[in-house]
C-alpha cells in the first residue's frame, strides 16, 4: 500500500481479534513435573492455567483474521503488518512477512522485538506511521513461549504459555478516538535479569524482574499521565501486561488505580509476553467494558529491561472475539 503524506486525524481500533492454542495445562498438571503446587502457583502469581502448542505464526494467523474479518476491512486496505513477539518462527526471517503472506496481505510488514511491551511499542509506532499517511495498520503480539520455557523449571515454568492478539488500528475522522499519551523506555542494564539464549530456555532473576516492574510501571503511567495532562483518576480502564497479580498490586498501590478499572487474565492464560495485552483488550471488548469516551492506558513492561505506555481516548463499538 503506498502512503501519501497528509493531515492524519484521531486513532481508534478497527477490529480485534485473537487466539489460544487448544492444549491447556494447568497447575496440576505441572506438578507432575515439578515441585510445586496449585496453591503456591495461585498465591503467588495468580495464575491457573497456560496455553501451549501452535506457532507464533499460526496463532498470528488466527488473531489477525478474526480482526480483519470484525473491521469489516479487506486486505487490500491494510498499510502496514507489524508483529510483536519475543518467540519468532525463525531467527532469520522475522515472521511477519510470513503472516502477511497468509493473510493475502500487499503491504510491508516487520517484526519487533521489546519483549512484553511489544505491543504497546506497536501501538506506538502505528501511530507515528499514520502520521505518515499509512493506515489501517495491524498491530499483533504473539508468541509461542513453550519453545523457551522449561516446564520442569519452578520460577520459569509456572509462568509462561502462548497465545495472540490482533488489532487494527486505524485513523478517526472524527477526532473523537485519539492518542492522548505515551511514553517508550529501555535499560539495558538489566538484561541479564531476563533473557534467553539461541537454542536456550528463559532464564530470570525472578525477584528483580517483579522489583524493576513494579518501578517502572509507575514512571511509565506518570510520564504518560503527564503527557496526556490527565490524572490517574481519569482513566477509566487500565490493561496492564499480565505477569504476576502481585506485580500489579503492588503497582496499583503506589499509583492509586482501583482493581475494578483493571483487565486480568491471567488466570486463564499465564504470561503471554507481548500478546498478554492485546488477548485482554479482547477480553475487556468481550465483557463490554469499553465505551465511547473512555480514556484507555495500555501498560507494558518486560524483558529488556523495556516498558511502554499508551493512553487512548476510546472511540467505536467492538465486540469481544471468538477466544473469550
Ligand atoms: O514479563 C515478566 C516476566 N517475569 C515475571 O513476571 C517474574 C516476576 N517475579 C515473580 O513472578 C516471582 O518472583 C516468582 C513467581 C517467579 C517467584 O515468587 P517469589 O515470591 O519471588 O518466590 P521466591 O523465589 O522468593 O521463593 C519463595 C519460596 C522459596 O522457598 P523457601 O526458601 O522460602 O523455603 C522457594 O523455594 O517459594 C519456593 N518456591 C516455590 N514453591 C513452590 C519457588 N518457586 C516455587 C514454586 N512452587 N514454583
Amino acid at each position: 500500500m503506498t502512503a501519501s503524506v497528509s493531515a492524519p486525524v484521531g486513532f481508534r481500533f478497527a477490529g480485534v481479534g485473537a487466539a489460544l492454542p487448544e492444549k491447556v495445562i494447568n497447575n496440576v498438571d505441572l506438578t507432575a513435573a515439578m515441585d510445586t503446587t496449585d496453591e503456591w502457583i495461585r498465591e503467588r502469581t495468580g495464575i491457573g492455567a497456560r496455553h501451549v502448542g501452535s506457532s507464533t505464526s499460526e496463532l498470528s494467523i488466527a488473531a489477525a483474521r478474526e480482526a480483519l474479518d470484525r473491521s469489516g476491512l479487506q486486505p487490500a486496505d491494510i498499510g502496514q503488518v507489524i508483529l510483536a513477539t519475543t518467540s519468532p518462527d525463525y531467527i532469520c526471517p522475522g515472521t511477519a512477512p510470513a503472516v502477511a503472506y497468509a493473510l493475502g496481505l500487499d503491504c510491508g510488514a516487520f517484526d519487533l522485538q521489546a519483549a512484553c511491551s511489544g505491543w504497546v511499542y506497536g501501538l506506538v509506532v502505528a501511530n507515528g506511521l499514520m502520521l505518515q499517511g499509512l493506515d489501517n495498520i495491524l498491530v499483533i503480539g504473539a508468541e509461542s513461549l513453550d519453545r523457551i520455557t522449561d516446564y520442569t523449571a519452578r520460577d520459569t515454568g509456572i509462568l509462561f504459555g502462548n497465545g495472540a492478539g490482533a488489532a487494527i488500528v486505524q485513523q478517526d475522522p472524527t477526532g473523537n478516538g485519539r492518542v492522548l499519551g505515551w511514553d517508550l523506555g529501555a535499560n539495558g542494564a538489566h538484561v541479564g535479569i531476563l533473557y534467553s539464549e539461541h537454542g536456550g530456555f528463559l532464564q530470570m532473576d525472578g525477584k528483580e524482574v517483579f522489583r524493576q516492574a513494579v518501578t517502572v510501571m509507575q514512571r511509565s503511567t506518570n510520564a504518560a499521565l503527564a503527557m496526556a495532562g490527565l490524572t490517574v483518576d481519569d482513566i477509566d480502564l487500565v490493561i496492564p501486561h499480565q505477569a504476576n497479580v502481585r506485580i500489579v498490586d503492588a503497582a496499583w498501590k503506589k499509583l492509586g488505580f482501583s482493581q475494578e478499572k483493571t483487565v486480568m487474565i491471567l488466570e486463564r492464560t499465564g504470561n503471554t509476553s507481548a500478546a498478554s495485552i492485546p488477548l485482554a483488550l479482547a477480553d475487556a471488548l468481550h465483557e463490554g467494558r469499553l465505551e465511547p469516551g473512555h480514556n484507555v492506558l495500555f501498560l507494558g513492561f518486560g524483558a529488556g529491561m523495556t516498558w511502554a505506555s499508551m493512553i487512548v481516548r476510546w472511540e467505536g463499538t467492538l465486540t469481544g472475539t471468538a477466544a473469550w
